[in-house]
């Protein structure tokens, strides 16, 4: 049996008729970039998560920037954030000109540890001398906001961070490239901070068939600004109030995300049941940690990622066996290469680390079937016994 980490196909197969349609609506009404198709589906999403406002964007790196840009955040200011996820969150704040901190995630629920952030905030001046020089141009830099990361689905501890957030008077943009659906207690992934990022990268659990985004917010100032920002600081076509950038949606993938958010629901409860299924087959599995759903809120299954000793002969076990696996991630951002110059080292973040050496993502879809679950689970107790 072959079990893909992933099939786009299953799904376009059950909805077919409908993508193409939207497709040649989209065609004959020449609606190409950020027309009717994008308004529609701005309204649509933003309704669906319960802001007030939403601005489809190209891409989550490019709505994380926008986002951070509508604050003026740059050069001399730092936004706090984990290692733990994909670079893009650290990206997006380095392109501003401002410095990513990263702090550590729990290991129950792989988001940010709002111990953490306290932490550091209050005990700026003390780290910085521990870890030295290459951190010394910190001390100067401002504290400005916090990016927690809905990572693999599920949403931080939003309270906490809030609660952090005020006291410190830190603007909060969730990272909900992964949470679509998701909720905090009774409030959707992307309602609850100042503003909030998606990526409808097509692996997504709402996924668009090429890049695309959105900035969700409640704030009309910041939404207008966003607006201008993904393109080219105008409101009035050809009066550029200050330079922006061209970001904008288009309309092929409004028109697709359109016809799928009817789905998210459905498929984000196909999701669910599969990680239940998942979870108890694994249930008494030694070696294997399987993802914990926190009580605070619903996971929605964007990856189903457990953690093994001996990761990479798991791997190759089950690939042995048909089965395909992801990594996500195998090297937190504080080790990467591209982070160098931050003056992070091995040991700074232990749960961060650890994880990504443990960690690998199972097949997870809302179109994955029991029996192909059952065959992953049953090699996976044989590789248990065996190893
Ligand atoms: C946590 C997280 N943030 C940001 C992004 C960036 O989104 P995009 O690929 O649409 O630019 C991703 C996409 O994979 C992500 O997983």
């Amino acid at each position: 049996m072959q079990v893909p980490f992933m099939d786009l196909k299953r799904q376009y197969e059950m909805i077919k008729d409908e993508i193409d349609e939207a497709i040649k609506k989209t065609i004959e009404s020449c609606a190409f970039v950020a027309g009717e198709m994008v308004k529609e589906f701005e309204k649509n999403f933003a309704s669906y998560c319960g802001t007030k406002y939403g601005i489809a964007i190209s891409s989550g790196t490019s709505a994380i920037y926008a986002a951070l840009k509508a604050l003026d955040i740059g050069r001399h200011d730092a936004v706090i954030t984990v290692p733990y996820t994909f670079i893009a969150t650290a990206e997006a704040i380095s392109f501003t000109g401002a410095t990513p901190i990263f702090v550590d995630i729990k290991e129950d629920s792989y988001t940010i540890d709002p111990e953490k952030v306290k932490e550091y905030i209050e005990n700026k001046c003390e780290w910085i001398e521990k870890k030295g020089i290459l951190r010394d141009r910190e001390r100067k830099l401002n504290v400005r906001a916090i990016i927690p990361v809905h990572l693999y689905g599920q949403t931080a501890d939003m309270d906490e961070i809030l609660k952090i957030a005020q006291e410190y008077n830190l603007a909060v943009i969730e990272d909900a490239a992964q949470a679509h659906g998701a909720l905090y207690k009774n409030k959707k992934a992307g309602s609850i901070g100042l503003l909030s990022a998606f990526s409808f990268y097509p692996s997504k659990n709402l996924g668009a068939y090429g890049q695309g985004g959105m900035v969700l917010t409640n704030d009309e100032g910041l939404a207008e600004k966003v607006r201008m920002l993904i393109d080219h600081g105008q409101k009035e076509r050809y009066l550029h109030e200050f330079e922006g950038w061209n970001f904008k949606m288009d309309g092929f993938q409004a028109a697709i995300l359109n016809v799928k958010l009817n789905y998210l629901d459905d498929w984000n409860e196909d999701r669910r049941q599969n990680a239940y299924y998942y979870n108890q087959l694994l249930n008494n599995t030694e070696k294997i940690i399987t993802p914990k759903e926190m009580d605070y809120g619903k996971h929605i299954y964007h990856l189903y990622a457990v953690r093994v000793p001996d990761r990479e002969k798991f791997q190759n076990f089950l690939k042995e066996r048909g089965i395909g696996t992801g990594i996500h991630y195998p090297k937190p951002l504080h080790l990467q290469k591209a982070y160098n110059h931050l003056g992070y080292k091995e040991g700074d973040f232990p749960i961060s680390e650890k994880c990504a050496r443990e960690i690998v993502s199972l097949p997870m879809f809302p179109e994955l079937t029991k029996k192909e679950i059952e065959y992953v689970c049953e090699q996976i107790k044989d590789w248990a016994v065996q190893s």
